[in-house]
């Protein structure tokens, strides 16, 4: 059907999906959206995002006794949008959950906010306690550090209800300043990945819960919450560089070409991709060693890692060939961009990895030229995620003797069937079909996922079709939709 449309010299193709699903796509609306400023007794907010207080759902939480703390202490970290968070507490005497129900099963993000203060005879800087889900150990005898700390999880819910449960040890008390969970899309992290080693297909990851350990932009400023279409925080990556003289950083951001079917902005935002850290050759052609960068993380258990990539040093395709490794284990050889894009500079492109056990509490990511470019050795990185996951026993914390509570049990709702299906639609959909010429677009305003509203795409010329132009397209539609 697809093919027949392309005979056509003008045609109309009509989606009947919704422009968040198609596009790129800082309009991605997440089903569950809790955000709650625990302790407070107001409603916070932190750029366009509102945190109400726990205190106004009563039947969100069950404690033993109402313990709402707050600090006129600034907390430090001033830089963060989420600094106002941490003003207030929530203290947990005894064992106390938060009940979220859920009206989408799949990923969800789970963020706490941590900032210990003293209140009344409560010292939160003393205060050791553990978090879990009916199914993960997220924190076992976490002590809060000093300075704010958000932690961030990602975890596939498959029960009606998430039950996020804070016990306090011995004679402690818990304490936490902000929760988030919040729906991710469905296929921002799947089933499968690459494994280091052995060399093969890592599959299983729906049931893994995650743990982000770093999120780092290479060659660029730090990316704030509020600047990623998923509220996450993207860190500077100077402070991990072995050997700093050794990497170059180079930045256009105007260059990025989201391409249908590739990575999204959902993935990682344009100012993720459009920094970039290569080799510092001087020019000189000879040059041959890695740029690297070691993160502290813990032993004892695999990770997840998510590498960026964008070609935006190229001047033509076919260019720039390298290599990758995690640890002294090869993560990419002879990677060309241009052959993972369709022969198209500057498309975002990630590679998923999963790690072995890790018996170290470092590792080290590094970028090296490949023997195929000997002209011009350069190797590139854009960014970089390093997620925890979970061990044999469903924790997260080495400190955890035993799982959490609960069985999660069930499978995917067929309600979020239909919403896999339907972005694989739009995935499978041949994107060259839609050219630039003549767009109208008949789409109603309102983001209601459910609602089929059609898109209308009037377009001619049937030659030259690409993804890219495609693409371009669909961001025009969601800039002059005013998003
Ligand atoms: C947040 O709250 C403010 C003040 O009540 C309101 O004006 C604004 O529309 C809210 N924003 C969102 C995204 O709900
Ligand atoms: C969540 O888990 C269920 C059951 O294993 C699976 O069917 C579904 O695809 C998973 N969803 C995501 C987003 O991983
Ligand atoms: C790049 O390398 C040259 C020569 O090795 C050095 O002088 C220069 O400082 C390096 N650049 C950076 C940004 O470190
Ligand atoms: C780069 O690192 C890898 C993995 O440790 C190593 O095998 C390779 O020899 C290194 N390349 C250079 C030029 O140092
Ligand atoms: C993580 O926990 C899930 C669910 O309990 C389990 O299926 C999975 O095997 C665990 N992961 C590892 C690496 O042991
Ligand atoms: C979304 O669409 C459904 C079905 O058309 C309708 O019942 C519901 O009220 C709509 N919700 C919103 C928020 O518009």
């Amino acid at each position: 059907m697809m093919l027949d449309l392309r005979k056509h010299g003008l045609f109309v193709c009509v989606l009947y999906m919704l422009l968040p699903l198609l596009c790129f796509c800082a309009t991605f609306v997440p089903s569950d959206n809790y955000l709650i400023d625990c302790g407070s007794t107001t409603t916070t907010s932190v750029g366009n995002r509102n945190f109400t207080s726990d205190n106004f759902n009563k039947k969100l939480l069950s404690t033993q006794q109402e313990i709402l703390a707050s600090t006129s202490s600034k907390s430090v970290s001033s830089d963060a949008d989420e600094s106002p968070l941490y003003q207030t507490a929530r203290i947990f005497t005894g064992s106390s959950k938060y009940t979220f129900p859920i009206n989408q099963q799949g990923r969800h993000w789970i963020r706490f906010y941590f900032f210990p203060f003293i209140y009344d005879r409560y010292n939160l800087n003393a205060a050791k306690f553990s978090v879990a889900t009916q199914t993960f150990v997220l924190l076992s005898g976490f002590t809060a550090p000093k300075n704010p700390v958000m932690k961030e999880y990602s975890i596939n819910v498959t029960t009606d209800t998430l039950v996020i449960t804070f016990n306090p040890f011995d004679n402690s008390v818990a304490f936490v300043n902000a929760i988030e969970v919040v729906s991710m899309p469905d296929d921002l992290i799947v089933n499968e990945a690459s494994s280091l080693s052995p060399a093969s297909t890592y599959s299983g990851l729906v049931n893994q819960a995650l743990e982000t350990v770093w999120r780092v932009n290479m060659g660029g400023p730090v990316v704030s919450s509020g600047q990623d279409p998923l509220h996450r925080t993207w860190v500077s990556d100077q402070k991990f560089l072995l050997q700093s003289s050794l990497a170059n950083d180079f930045s256009n951001v105007a260059a990025v070409e989201y391409v249908s079917g590739g990575a999204t902005q959902n993935t990682a935002p344009s100012s993720v991709y459009g920094t970039v850290a290569q080799m510092n050759t001087s020019g000189d052609p000879n040059v041959n060693f890695n740029v690297t960068w070691q993160f502290d993380m813990e032993a004892g258990f695999q990770y997840f890692v998510r590498a960026h990539f964008c070609d935006i040093v190229s001047k033509v395709l076919n260019e720039l060939y390298f290599n990758v490794y995690i640890d002294s284990l090869a993560a990419a050889k002879d990677l060309d961009l241009s052959s993972q894009s369709n022969n198209v500079l500057a498309v975002p492109y990630y590679k998923d990895l999963v790690t072995p056990l890790a018996d170290s509490n470092k590792l080290r990511v590094s970028i090296g030229p490949s023997t195929l470019n000997k002209d011009n050795p350069n190797a590139i990185l854009n960014g970089l995620e390093i997620m925890k996951m979970n061990n044999s026993i469903g924790s997260l914390s080495a400190d955890a003797a035993s799982g959490a509570g609960g069985i999660s049990s069930g499978s995917s709702s067929s309600k979020e069937k239909e919403e896999v299906g339907k972005t694989k639609a739009v995935k499978d959909m041949d994107s060259s079909i839609c050219q630039r010429s003549n767009i109208a677009y008949n789409g109603n305003q309102d983001e209601n996922v459910s609602s089929a509203s059609a898109v209308q795409f009037e377009a001619s010329a049937v030659d030259d079709l690409s993804g890219v132009s495609m693409s371009r397209v669909f961001s025009q539609l969601v800039k002059s939709e005013g998003r």
